[in-house]
């Protein structure tokens, strides 16, 4: 994994590339969004992640295009959420103009259902709801969040499902992204397997565990070795691991800390130091919700 750039992307299934390092804005007031993400920018990255249930939608899309003159909006990739509550068809479709309206911008880089609740209906219609926005040219590339593993084999289903209902090939969509929480406390093989044998496209959220392990000795014993701060040893460690990790911050001093990464490599033996078995989520685990949920 030697050779990674704050320029890094990878390849989608959809054929666009997305920056690996993204940057989260989950509980960024709207008031604070616009400047933060605009240190963010400022600081390299070219990859924010928003929802629609963040209600920043409107600030982040501000920064993107105040950035515009010097930061080219196609190098600035742009991702928002459905929400949860209330999905179907009609309301993914209503929130895709909804995001387009508030962020202000042309099109959406990516656009995933947040979790996988309201049933198998409610799933199967959001997600083509978000196939037509692909079509439509409103989005660009389009993913789920917290989807357990038979959410994920239902999606495959409903896609192939798609394709015969409405005419063949890709008319179902295609999967290019997945957002779970993961880091050394949330490996998550199962689902990782998962999506690396479909080329999906792995995003980590809480990668730094919101601050809770600061004080886990592998962890600050390879912060020391290294002469790294442990939110740089966690991120450089999603990274290797081939995710695309989205740290939050609102202090611009860690936002640029959190993009230092490129100037050191973590050893295989010592990546293997930060392996746990654990299964301790920071915040909620939709992936654990029944199928008829
Ligand atoms: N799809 C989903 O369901 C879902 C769920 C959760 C999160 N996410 C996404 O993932 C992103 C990240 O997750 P998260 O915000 O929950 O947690 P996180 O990024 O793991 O942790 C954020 C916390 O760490 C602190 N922090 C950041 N950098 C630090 C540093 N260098 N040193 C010490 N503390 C530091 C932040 O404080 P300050 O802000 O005060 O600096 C904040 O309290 C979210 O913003 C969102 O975009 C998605």
């Amino acid at each position: 994994m030697s050779g990674l750039t704050i320029h890094s992307k990878l390849k989608l299934s959809s054929g666009y590339e997305i920056p690996l390092l993204g940057f989260g804005v989950y509980q960024v007031p709207a008031d604070q969004a616009e400047s933060c993400v605009g240190e963010a920018l400022a600081a390299g990255y070219r990859h924010i992640d928003s929802a629609a249930a963040y209600r920043n939608e409107a600030p982040c899309g501000s920064a993107i295009r105040s950035a515009a003159s010097t930061i080219p909006r196609q190098d600035v990739f742009f991702t928002s959420k459905v929400r949860s509550k209330g999905m179907s068809y009609e309301s993914a479709k209503a929130q895709v103009d909804t995001t387009l309206r508030e962020s202000g911008l042309e099109y959406l880089d990516l656009m995933l259902l947040h979790a996988p609740y309201g049933g198998s209906e409610a799933r199967k219609g959001s997600w083509r709801a978000l196939v037509e926005a692909v079509e439509e040219g409103k989005v660009r590339s389009i993913g789920v969040s917290n989807y357990g593993v038979h959410h994920l084999d239902e999606l495959e289903k409903h896609i192939a499902e798609l394709e015969a209902e409405r005419g063949g090939k890709g008319k179902g969509g295609i999967l290019s992204v997945g957002q779970w929480e993961i880091h050394p406390w949330m490996p998550r093989h199962d689902i990782v397997e998962w999506s690396r044998q479909r080329g999906v496209a792995i995003e980590a959220y809480c990668p730094l565990v919101r601050g809770e392990r600061w004080g886990d000795k592998a962890l600050q014993d390879l912060a020391e070795k290294y002469g790294k701060s442990a939110a740089q040893i966690l991120l450089r460690w999603s990274l290797q691991k081939g995710y695309l990790p989205l740290p939050k911050s609102i202090t611009p001093s860690r936002i640029r800390d959190n993009a230092e990464l490129y100037d050191f490599e973590i050893s295989q033996e010592d990546m293997a130091k930060l392996e746990t078995k654990e299964y301790a989520p920071c915040t909620w685990d939709p992936t654990t919700s029944a199928i008829d949920n």
